[in-house]
């Protein structure tokens, strides 16, 4: 397990983000760690792992080890389980949940399983929906969410876990999954199985689903919903169009597809890049003269990158993330030190977030046991994964909503308004943007409060199936930011309220 193809992947992902990390100006280069490496190809992916305090032990969940090989069996092997928890707030102090972890081996790959968690409702299961949810990155772990923003229980100081009162499990039976393969407890011994672009992300979820639901049938008739943060504002609108197809096309079960909820995702790339100066500069982080100078040097040639993305593959795509993280890049060096993923807060040096509980939490051997995943270890975020990714970064995954909308598939989304990184202007533009057969009457909607308990907790605008919601007072991570709110948005959402 220790052995790891380091030279392969070295020379895999040379040409992915190469000039990616040249370009990123010097005052951002000195705050890399001691620890990261001084390989500049690697170097947008370790640095955004550092910032969140996440130390992997691998660049990616590569297992080199003939004892993994041997395991290879087909479908998925499952197991209950079940953690120490105490009592917080209101929540039990003894677990009767299903809740379930598994590996997966994905059929189209050489060696790979696909790691999830799997918590069964703990109000009303069998009416309750499934949920799925995706972490972005690419390349870091979904159970950063479990574990701070909407999983059933979070890690103390202490390292005990203590029950979320606003889980999504008291809304939703729901899955986290760790994905693309490399990513968490997703591992395989081959690492030509490391994605490159949605197609294949989306159909290993896909095939992880049927067989999910073999496993769990009394779920399939159950409503189905995929959500995500980030970088899974490409995943979700991938897999949903993937669900879309296997269901028109009666490939295998029926995936009860309702809805897809997106949180400061990156979906469209053209419109969100050249709103980033928009956006710092109504956050007062840039001056307007700076913004005029950006908006006029730095975005065209962002705007004709990603033309040329659009037809010319996965090369002139990952030219194009260059070009256009210019103008990300020197949004920052004017901002300085600013959380990228909530403006109202500074990093530390080069911390802006601290996980680090949940790499320790995951190494315990007695936790790694009681999850059945005792010979595999746990990679946080995997800069591997992220860099074979960069040529997917700058597609655009808006195209593929408007057939779904048409099909009466729902889609939320909404965005922390201090987020930078995926801000709601980006996101509120692309969604106004979108054309379908509603667009104009969602143009025109108004705009109304979004309350949760009695306080406005943000601003609402809807039509038919689609929805964009601004959360208040919330960064990149609004169920962390805003746990009640989250809750209360996902939930009446799916029961059709909002
Ligand atoms: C359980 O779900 C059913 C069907 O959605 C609903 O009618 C019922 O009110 C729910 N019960 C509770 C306690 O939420
Ligand atoms: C996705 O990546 C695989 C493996 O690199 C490649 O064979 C396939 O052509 C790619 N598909 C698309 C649509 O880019
Ligand atoms: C749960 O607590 C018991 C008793 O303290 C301990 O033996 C066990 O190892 C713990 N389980 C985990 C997964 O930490």
């Amino acid at each position: 397990m220790e052995a790891f193809h380091f030279l392969s992947f070295t020379l895999l992902l040379f040409s992915c983000s190469f000039s990616a990390a040249l370009r990123y100006p010097a005052s951002h280069r000195n705050e890399i760690g001691p620890d990261s490496n001084t390989h500049s190809v690697n170097g947008q992916a370790e640095r955004l792992i550092r910032s969140l305090n996440l130390f992997p032990k691998h660049e990616a969940n590569l297992v080199l080890n003939d004892r993994f090989a041997a395991k290879n069996a087909p479908g998925i092997t499952e197991k209950q389980f079940s953690l120490n928890v105490t009592g917080g707030g209101n929540g039990p102090s003894i677990q009767q949940f299903g809740h379930y972890a598994g590996h997966y081996s994905l059929p189209t790959t050489k060696a790979a399983k696909m790691f999830y968690f799997f918590f069964e409702s703990r109000v009303n299961k069998s009416n309750a929906p499934v949920v799925i949810w995706l972490t972005g990155g690419p390349g870091c772990a979904s159970e950063l969410a479990l574990f701070y923003e909407n999983g059933p229980f979070q890690i103390r100081d202490d390292m005990s876990l203590q029950w979320n009162d606003h889980g999504w499990d008291q809304a939703a039976n729901i899955l986290y999954v760790d994905q693309p393969t490399g990513t968490g407890f997703s591992y395989t011994t081959d690492d030509s199985d490391i994605r490159r672009n949605e197609t294949d992300v989306s159909n290993d979820l896909y095939s992880f689903l049927q067989e999910f639901f073999k496993g769990h049938s009394g779920y399939v008739k159950n409503d189905f919903y995929i959500t995500g943060e980030s970088y899974a504002g490409h995943y979700i609108p991938a897999l949903a169009s993937r669900i879309h197809k296997g269901n028109s096309d009666n490939e295998g079960i029926h995936v009860n597809l309702k809805g897809f909820a997106i949180g400061n995702g990156l979906t469209d790339p053209e419109i969100q890049y050249k709103a980033y100066p928009d956006y710092a500069l109504a956050a007062k982080l840039i001056s307007k003269s700076d913004h005029d100078s950006i908006t006029s040097n730095l975005v065209p040639p962002c705007q004709s990158a990603i033309s040329a993305c659009d037809f010319g593959g996965e090369d002139a795509c990952t030219e194009a993330f260059s070009t256009c993280q210019e103008i990300f890049n020197s949004i920052m060096e004017t901002a300085g030190s600013i959380n990228y993923y909530d403006v109202r807060k500074q990093c530390e040096g080069s911390l802006c977030y601290d996980f680090s509980r949940m790499e320790q939490f995951l190494s315990d051997d007695r936790v790694k046991s009681a999850l059945g995943v005792k010979d595999v270890d746990f990679v946080s975020c995997s800069s591997a994964v992220h860099n074979a990714m960069m040529g997917d970064w700058m597609v655009d995954y808006e195209t593929g909503i408007p057939n779904l909308l048409e099909n009466g598939i729902k889609v939320l989304i909404y965005a922390g308004e201090y987020d930078l990184i995926c801000n709601w202007m980006g996101n509120l533009n692309w969604v106004n943007a979108m054309k379908w057969s509603g667009q104009a009457k969602f143009q025109g909607a108004s705009i109304v409060p979004f309350v949760a308990g009695n306080a406005k907790s943000g601003e609402l605008k809807s039509y038919g199936p689609l929805a964009f919601l601004k959360v208040y007072n919330a960064g990149h991570m609004v169920p962390m930011d805003q746990p009640k709110a989250a809750l209360q948005m996902i939930q009446g959402w799916m029961q059709g309220k909002i």
